[in-house]
């Protein structure tokens, strides 16, 4: 195993994905922001400065469960503090886990404004390795006009004089790798495996290959029994890994079609444009087709998806957590809340609480009144259910693990009745999709001391509260873990203290 050693500035850079030019947030004055990639056991190492000037930044690699490094995690006011402007921060962890993953800033919904791009971990033994010649990247997003910041104060503030009931933002558009009409060059005869990743903060997609089946062979880092299909849904922060295999001649180009989920957007402006193309180009010097909007969504269901581990069930639950969650007018501030508590991001971040308070580490209360903590103990099977009290779907990602997803209603079906006829090998994954009025029930084995955030991936949603924190173990925690240097002190240069009970 190597160590892939980036040193990575952060900084403003102007870009034009779609033909409008506004500043966003790049690395080392580029954008789209590089791939991180390596292969399995790898270490990777990221000098980062925060050359922003004006905001503070993270930076977390979702999907990677960071066993032993909860450090590098990268929410701020959870695992570290912010990264205040002309400091440096170092992440350094090992590439444990296989397949498509991404990172973004874990910092004031800073990833909306460009601040992400993927991740991919390299597995010569993966099931599908034999098969594949080529392999190529696809990344999806939504895309915005104005700067996140003010959107943020936007969408939080509830306006009844200017009509404004506290809808998300809509986007601009979409893109595909970070433009438009992207060209994706392949060769007949072959087999490609494309990794597809929807980057978006608010959107799902639909997505389709004209002329080519696509076979899934891997979902959010846990490989799947091949299972084919025309269309894809991908929610924000997702990820697909599909093969297909290329004509045996290229007397054609193809299109590849993908279209936002209209069905998130409150309202749809009239210049919206859902639809974002690329094209397989088998020969350059052939015309493109001229690709139409998708009609017909058809995407697999992801809860019939079978993991190729077979993993099964785990039947008996230890400790259920329940949230509902729901979105109140709170005096003119629209904010989402878990069982009544709408989270706000901690002081002192909840990692260093969880070291620095002994015994009383277990006790939820010193993570704050806000910040929604569930306290798990080592080995046990947890459950979460999520009852959707809210009118809109939710896409909800837990950090440091994936989960089975053993029960999912569809829409307004209430709130979890409870026992449900879980599969016997239930889909595993990251980021799952609770759908409005309906509820989602996870597992998994409380196997990685440490504290991570739970969330809907939404950004506005995260902006408005929509957080749990599940501290995992602190005591042993407090046995293995150590801070490093530069993380704590880009806490003392901005007087925030690392030790005791978290404030909100
Ligand atoms: Cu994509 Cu909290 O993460």
């Amino acid at each position: 195993a190597k160590t892939v050693v980036y040193n990575w500035d952060i900084t403003w850079v102007n870009a034009s994905p779609d033909g409008f030019s506004r500043p966003v947030i790049g690395i080392n004055g580029q954008w789209p922001c590089p791939t991180i990639e390596g292969n399995i056991g790898d270490r990777v190492t990221i000098h980062t400065r925060n050359m922003l000037g004006n905001e503070t930044t993270s930076l977390h690699f979702h999907g990677l469960f960071q066993s032993g490094s909860n450090s590098m995690d990268g929410p701020a006011g959870v695992t570290q503090c912010p990264i205040p402007p002309g400091a440096k921060f170092t992440y350094d962890y090992t590439l444990d886990q296989p397949g498509t993953y991404w990172y973004h800033s874990h910092n004031k919904g800073q990833y909306i404004d460009g601040l992400r791009g993927p991740l991919i971990v390299h597995d010569k033994d993966a099931p599908y390795a034999e098969q594949v010649d080529e392999e190529v990247t696809l990344t999806l997003s939504d895309w915005y006009h104005d700067e996140a910041p003010g959107l943020i104060h936007y969408f939080q503030s509830v306006d009844n004089e200017n009509n404004h009931n506290g809808a998300e933002p809509i986007p601009k558009g979409a893109l595909m790798q970070d433009t438009q009409n992207p060209k994706i060059s392949v060769k007949p005869n072959k087999k490609y495996l494309i990794r597809i990743i929807n980057m978006s903060a608010f959107a799902g997609q639909f997505i389709s290959i004209d002329g080519h089946q696509m076979t899934i062979v891997e979902v959010d880092g846990v490989y799947t029994v091949p299972q084919k299909t025309d269309q894809i849904y991908i929610t924000a922060a997702q990820r697909y890994s599909v093969l297909i295999s290329t004509k045996s001649d290229a007397s054609q180009n193809f299109a590849i079609r993908a279209a936002m989920d209209e069905e998130m957007f409150d309202t749809i402006p009239a210049d919206l444009n859902l639809n974002v193309y690329g094209f397989l180009v088998y020969d350059s010097k052939k015309p493109l087709p001229t690709p139409t909007p998708l009609t017909t969504f058809a995407a697999f269901d992801d809860f019939a998806l079978v993991p190729q581990d077979r993993q099964r069930l785990l039947s008996k639950v230890d400790h259920q957590i329940l949230m509902d969650f729901d979105f109140i007018n709170d005096n003119g501030i629209n904010r989402a809340r878990i069982n009544g508590v709408s989270y706000i991001p901690q002081k002192v971040p909840a990692l260093y609480t969880a070291l620095t308070t002994g015994s009383d580490a277990t006790n939820p209360k010193v993570y704050g009144t806000n910040g929604n903590a569930f306290v798990v103990k080592p080995g046990e099977v947890v459950e979460i259910v999520l009852n959707n009290h809210d009118g809109g779907g939710h896409p909800w990602h837990l950090h440091g693990h994936n989960f089975q997803v053993i029960a999912r209603s569809g829409e307004n079906a209430g709130t979890y009745p409870g026992n449900a006829a879980a599969p016997a090998i239930p889909m595993r994954r990251d980021v799952v999709m609770v759908r409005k009025g309906g509820y989602v029930v996870i597992r998994y084995r409380a196997d990685n001391p440490g504290v991570w955030l739970f969330h809907c991936h939404i950004e506005w949603h995260v902006e408005a509260g929509l957080s749990a924190t599940i501290v995992e173990s602190p005591m042993e925690l407090q046995k293995s873990l150590r801070i490093p240097s530069d993380h704590m002190k880009i806490c003392k240069d901005q007087g925030i203290p690392t030790a005791g009970n978290a404030v909100g």
